[in-house]
């Protein structure tokens, strides 16, 4: 039996209406910061400063602690990004941009005054982001390296490409629930902490989705069938299409409707899908 519930809304709103101790496992990618428009006022990511985006981030994960049960997880994928200066944000020549570079043309503008930060740095911010929860009380226990298979080339001349992003594993308290043998190596070995995983096949019509196989490795790993995993930057259901098939209870969230629309149509054969208006 399966149970997908796609809630329209902000995180921060809606997650306080979730029960305390409810949830077993969140599998999350929340916008990187500066990065895409998702044409929202309340989007995470659209922060004038990084530091307010960690600070965003904590906030909504504090909240996602008290949903989860005591020995529950959260696997959280985050990206990266580089300060620039005089780049062609909304002040450069190339204001007049598509919808999906309007915000990492502003980035590009001007160097955020915070962490000692140079033009042309690497921000950190995933490891900013793992250091600020975990000095908000989660336990950090694993860094996983995703390898992308068919990553974006990227135009540079003076650095490696970049091909890999992270997926932190925080848990609630020292002792959790993790089902070594759910996901193994090939060689039936202990699973390592990097993940070969390309994009999926199909375009779901979002810009950001996730491979389901990342979504359905961390599920596996994280929970067992029957319990309830969330979604707090829920995008187009990739968590809750993996949660479903293999027989988890869902709650995801999502700002944009056009994308929860994408969500329910791509959940839809699992079972109908129940919408909730956020207030
Ligand atoms: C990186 S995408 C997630 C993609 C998803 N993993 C998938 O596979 O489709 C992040 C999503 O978070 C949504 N979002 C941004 N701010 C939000 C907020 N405050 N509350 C809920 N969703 C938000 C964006 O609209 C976007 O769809």
């Amino acid at each position: 039996m399966t149970n997908i519930q796609i809630l329209t809304g902000d995180c921060l709103k809606l997650l306080p209406t979730l029960e305390e101790s409810s949830i077993q496992s969140c599998i999350t990618s929340p916008p990187y910061w500066g990065l895409r428009d998702y044409d929202h006022d309340d989007q995470i990511g659209s922060e004038e400063s990084p530091i307010e985006y960690v600070e965003n981030l904590v906030s909504v994960f504090r909240e996602v602690r008290r949903t989860l049960k005591a020995d529950g997880t959260v696997w959280l994928n985050v990206g990266d990004g580089y300060a620039r200066n005089g780049g062609t944000g909304s002040c450069g020549p190339n204001a007049a941009v598509g919808n999906t570079k309007k915000m990492i043309q502003r980035r590009n503008c001007k160097v955020p005054e915070c962490w000692g930060l140079k033009d042309r740095d690497l921000i950190g911010l995933p490891w900013r982001v793992a250091f600020a929860l975990q000095n908000d009380g989660w336990i950090l226990r694993s860094h996983i390296t995703w390898i992308k298979k068919n990553a974006m080339p990227e135009s540079v001349r003076n650095r490696p490409s970049n091909a890999t992003e992270s997926v932190f594993l925080f848990s609630k308290s020292p002792s959790y629930y993790y089902d070594r043998n759910a996901v193994r190596e090939p060689t039936g070995a202990n699973l390592r902490n990097y993940w070969i995983l390309g994009p999926d096949s199909s375009r779901s019509g979002h810009p950001a989705t996730f491979p389901k196989e990342l979504a359905a490795r961390c599920i596996l790993l994280g929970s067992r069938e029957g319990d309830t995993v969330l979604d707090p930057f829920g995008g187009s259901a990739t968590t809750g299409l993996a949660a479903g098939e293999l027989n988890r209870k869902a709650v995801l969230m999502e700002l944009n409707p056009s994308y929860v629309q994408i969500g329910l149509t791509r959940t839809e054969n699992l079972q109908p899908a129940l919408q909730l208006q956020a207030g």
